[in-house]
């Protein structure tokens, strides 16, 4: 069976569509423009790369970017004052602060500082807490973009297997509550998980999110099973420089029932959830009626 493959491009464009008109009736109609503040610190060039990205999509959409370009010494005082008056400006809906930051930085302390309702990444503790306990938060971008993929295709994910590979804090634990936050059953692998492949084969869903390319097989994979790979991973083949995912795309699409290819599966939907958090945070933070399809 050649799987149906869930087209990662397309959707985040649609998502995209969605936030701007949003914006256009936050604009028309209650004179509000959303405001994203990306903070980056250093000139790690994946991260440059990331945040011009996001800037550039940001303004596309109509909201408002503010970039904050720190130098890499920049001090922990100086950080957290820079996060501080974004979180007293108006102005601003959303901050994300890129990371990784530089080694001298406490990322758990620079995280935890931004105002839990502007935190449109969904990494401060109280977000995580709200979420872990099913109440309204900021959601994490990439798992939420894999939840409205997930949903998009099956309506209803009540009562399916679900298996996430990977516990990190970013992408498999917020993945495994919103799974669970769906009826889903729900099994969290990672790297000491015994017999792993037969723990893949019972999933009807199987997120990869591990950072190792192309660690699962086709043949881990059930006869028709949903996989979302969210790996983007560099590797040199036939002497070319490619990305892959954490899933070997040619056998496992031989088995699943619909699958995310790398590139063009997750990773577009991660900025697309960015933005549609921006405009979730904006309509919160006025008291507006939230986006719907845009939040978990
Ligand atoms: N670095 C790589 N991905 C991300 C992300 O989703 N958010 C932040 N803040 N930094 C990142």
């Amino acid at each position: 069976m050649a799987a149906n493959i869930i087209d990662g491009k397309a959707f985040a464009a649609t998502v995209r569509e969605k936030v701007a008109g949003h914006v256009a009736r936050l604009k028309e109609e209650h004179d509000i423009t959303p405001g994203l503040a990306v903070v980056l610190v250093g000139e790690d060039p994946a991260s440059q790369v990331y945040v011009r990205s996001k800037g550039k999509q940001t303004v596309e959409v109509g909201m408002n970017s503010f970039e904050h370009k720190l130098d890499a010494d920049t001090s922990e005082a100086d950080l957290l004052a820079v996060v501080d008056k974004l979180n007293n400006d108006p102005t601003v809906h959303g901050i994300l602060v890129q990371l990784p930051l530089p080694g001298h930085l406490n990322e758990d302390l620079i995280i935890n500082s931004i105002a839990p309702e502007k935190d449109v990444d969904g990494f401060h503790i109280s977000n995580v807490g709200l979420l872990g306990t099913g109440q309204k938060s900021m959601v994490p971008c990439t798992p939420l973009g894999c939840l409205m993929m997930l949903r998009d295709y099956h309506g209803s994910l009540s009562g399916m297997d679900a298996v996430v590979i990977g516990r990190s804090n970013i992408v498999g634990k917020p993945m495994a509550q919103l799974l669970l936050g769906d009826s889903c059953t729900v099994t969290i692998a990672h790297s000491r998980t015994k017999d792993l492949p037969e723990v893949v084969r019972r999933a009807d869903i199987v997120v990869a999110a591990v950072g190792r390319p192309e660690m699962v097989p086709g043949d881990w994979i059930k006869e028709g099973a949903t996989v979302i790979d969210v790996g983007i991973n560099r590797i040199e083949r036939d002497g070319k420089n490619k990305l892959v995912g954490d899933v070997d795309f040619a056998s496992a699409a031989e088995r699943a029932g619909a699958i995310t290819p790398v590139p063009g599966g997750v990773g577009p939907m991660t900025i697309a959830c960015l933005l549609a958090n921006t405009v979730t945070a904006c309509c919160r933070a006025n008291g507006l009626a939230e986006p719907e399809g845009l939040t978990a």
